[in-house]
């Protein structure tokens, strides 16, 4: 025992001299070597030596040698700090390396095809509306003229929040929302997401988009929308297009109307056809005159003005234009169908 507390002393003696005469990192490196290093450092042999000592021996041995190590430690540390290591070598940028490659994103397809559409409104002067997608019943339904339990409501399967609040099941409610705050002429287009309580399949999900479109102005009549739409439908599908105009039911126009378009796949020359049922034809939106009870909800003097608008369904039309078989397609993130859409 007597010899390893002589030796320690011995070492201690050696590493304070040592570490009196350090000037500079480098031999701070040399010394925890001398002392820490894993083989042959000072104090590790002397850990080794440690572990022949007796039972009895090792009491005493153990605690001197670890307040040594932590004294070597401490003033190691100690001179770290006072003698940084400087002068590393940085490696230089190799300016000959060729760029990483920019991984470069690309609009989803909804967002194209609500893009084309927004564009062909505003060559024609409309400016682009926006509304909340929580809606309260009044905006949804009643300033739309839908009653209290009508049956109408039933056509909107809906998704509640609480007994006031819904997810709006169209963007129609934001045509109230406007014309509440701003006065005719108004020529407008509202894009937008929408909910309804159905069961995922092909063809349906319980969020899509619509984009709404809402004319009022002195003199506006039928024949303003039936050339309005046909226009935009040729913009959106060519001049070729055929269109029909079918006498429907919306509670907020009258009278109503709704669109088919010619089916592009089959032009109506496949009875089988998976598009279009073998029909022909392709229902892609709900139109009509805003109905004078709709304008008296948001005080615009129906005697005065007249107006029309319609609902089309985003994905669906653009399911159609691009022919994909799967609504859900659009919602799966898969970065294989969304980069197809963006091939100059
Ligand atoms: N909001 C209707 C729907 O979701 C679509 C619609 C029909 C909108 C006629 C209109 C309209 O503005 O005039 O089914």
């Amino acid at each position: 025992m007597s010899t390893l507390q002589d030796k320690i002393n011995n070492y201690r003696q050696l590493f304070f001299d040592r570490a009196a005469a350090v000037k500079e990192s480098q031999q701070v490196e040399e010394l925890r070597q001398l002392f820490l290093g894993r083989k042959k450092g000072y104090l590790t042999l002397l850990f080794e030596e440690f572990k022949n000592l007796s039972p009895e021996e090792k009491k005493t041995a153990g605690r001197v040698l670890n307040e040594f190590k932590t004294e070597i430690q401490s003033k190691l540390s100690e001179l770290e700090k006072n003698f940084p290591v400087s002068g590393t070598i940085t490696p230089i940028e190799d300016l000959t390396l060729p760029g990483r490659q920019l991984y470069w994103g690309a609009p989803h397809p909804i967002t194209l095809f609500e893009r084309k559409i927004e564009n062909i409104f505003i060559s024609m002067g409309f400016s682009v509306e926006e509304g909340p997608e929580i809606e309260t019943d009044y905006y949804n339904f009643e300033a739309l003229n839908f009653p209290p339990d009508h049956p109408a409501r039933d056509s909107w399967d809906t998704l509640y929040i609480n007994d006031k609040l819904l997810l709006r099941t169209h963007t129609s409610p934001v045509q109230i929302r406007v014309m509440e705050k701003k006065k005719p002429p108004l020529r407008i287009i509202i894009p937008g997401r929408v909910f309804r309580r159905e069961t995922p399949d092909p063809t349906h999900l319980p969020m899509f988009y619509q984009v709404e479109g809402l004319v009022v102005d002195k003199g506006i009549t039928f024949a303003h929308l039936k050339g309005t739409l046909e226009f935009f439908l040729k913009a959106l599908f060519g001049e070729k297009i055929r269109l029909r105009f079918r006498p429907s039911f919306f509670p907020f126009t009258e009278p109503s109307a709704e669109v088919d378009i010619e089916c592009i796949v089959c032009r109506g020359q496949n009875p089988e056809c998976r598009v279009c049922g073998g029909s022909g034809w392709k229902e892609i939106l709900g139109s009509g005159m805003v109905d004078p009870q709709v304008f008296k909800n948001v005080n615009i003097d129906p005697e005065i003005y007249s107006g029309w608008a319609f609902g089309l369904g985003i994905d669906r039309t653009a399911m159609f234009a691009f022919q994909i078989p799967e609504m859900r397609y659009f919602y799966e993130n898969d970065l294989r169908f969304i980069r197809q859409f963006n091939r100059k």
